[in-house]
């Protein structure tokens, strides 16, 4: 018996090679479509960014409390890129830092600050996010921090404080600066006497990290943002 033997239909495929001038133009168009969306997220939050800032300097005249407020802002962001957050995100957490202190200067107040300031930002429909995150970076409201935003503002508010008292008063700043220097500086009690040391110890425990790799995570955010912070 002759075995009947499975011959596959053998379709032709035309494959329809474009002139490279072709080819290239597709690329480059599609190239051009990546770009230009990169570029509107990167001018939407550079003007997202601008807002923030003009609205900080509105309500913040003291040049101190300002630099204190960006320093919060580079390790907010640094936190979301450690984390791998979308632009967005990362902006959202910049925020959160930069006008976590937005009232300080008006309603000092710790049984008023930061409320009057996020009434402020709920009337030009900020991020509940954001809003709920500044709200709980002072206890006294009552808002507990259950997001991973809100537990990490509480983490870097009081770090940032430390760590720019510290470089203000080392020559090299923040070169050479590990998390040992935190930790040393940590233990001396007079040095930068009004940073609540508990309130630090407090947020590593919530955030779930450990001291070193907190310390080492603010202290590179800002490193790299020493130009704006003054340094
Ligand atoms: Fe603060």
């Amino acid at each position: 018996m002759s075995r009947k033997i499975f011959k596959p239909k053998v379709q032709r495929i035309y494959i329809i090679k474009l002139p490279i001038s072709v080819n290239s133009l597709i690329r480059q168009f599609t190239n051009k479509v990546t770009q230009s969306s990169k570029l509107s997220i990167f001018m939407k939050n550079m003007r997202i960014r601008e807002e923030a800032r003009a609205l900080l300097y509105e309500w913040v005249k003291s040049e101190s409390l300002r630099k204190h407020c960006l320093s919060v802002a580079v390790a907010m962001a640094g936190y979301a890129k450690k984390l791998n957050l979308s632009d967005d995100e990362i902006e959202l957490y910049w925020m959160s830092g930069l006008l976590h202190d937005l009232d300080y200067e008006r309603f000092p107040d710790i049984n008023v600050h930061p409320i009057e300031g996020c009434k402020e930002l709920r009337r030009r429909e900020f991020d509940e996010e954001i809003i709920t995150a500044i709200l709980g970076h002072n206890e006294k409201t009552g808002i507990k921090r259950y997001g991973k935003m809100a537990k990490t503002l509480f983490a870097v508010d009081e770090l940032c404080g430390l760590i720019m008292a510290l470089a203000k008063v080392r020559p090299e700043n923040f070169e050479v600066m590990s998390s040992e220097s935190v930790k040393k500086a940590m233990k001396k009690k007079d040095f930068a006497a009004a940073i609540n040391r508990e309130d630090i110890q407090k947020g590593i425990v919530e955030l779930e990290v450990s001291e070193d790799e907190h310390f080492e995570l603010v202290i590179n955010s800002l490193k790299e943002s020493k130009g704006e912070l003054g340094f």
